[in-house]
């Protein structure tokens, strides 16, 4: 886990790509997260972009089976998503960038 963790610090680096973002979540997350405010079993993703910063994003996507209590759940219905580590910041940079004006306030 933690060979993952420095994996993402580096790719995190890199400027993320995120039209690929925005196909990660049609492919792996669009089943249970809305980005339209339709509800859904998870969050839409407005919600998770207002008030969660990038890092925790990245957090629950890689291990949502030990994260989960840290975000407030009482249990845990999200599976680990087998994707790849570029595909990980980029689905998250997605999310970050979808309330541009919060971005910035949650940063502290
Ligand atoms: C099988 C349904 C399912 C899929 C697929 C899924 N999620 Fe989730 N997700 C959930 C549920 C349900 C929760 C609420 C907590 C839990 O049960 O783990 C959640 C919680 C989250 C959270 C924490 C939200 C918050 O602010 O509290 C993030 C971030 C997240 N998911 C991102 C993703 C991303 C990114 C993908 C795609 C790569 C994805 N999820 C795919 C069901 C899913």
């Amino acid at each position: 886990m933690k060979k993952i963790f420095i994996w993402l610090f580096f790719v995190s680096l890199a400027a993320a790509d995120i039209e690929n973002g925005f196909e990660v979540y049609k492919t792996h997350c669009a089943g249970c997260h809305s980005i339209k405010m339709e509800g859904s079993m998870g969050r839409d993703f407005n919600l998770v972009s207002y008030d969660r910063k990038k890092e925790d994003i990245l957090r629950y996507i890689i291990e949502p089976n030990s994260a989960f209590r840290d975000f407030g759940y009482s249990s845990n219905a999200m599976p680990k998503i087998n994707i790849k580590p570029e595909d990980v910041n980029d689905v998250a940079e997605y999310i970050d960038s979808l309330q541009k004006f919060k971005k910035w306030m949650k940063k502290s």
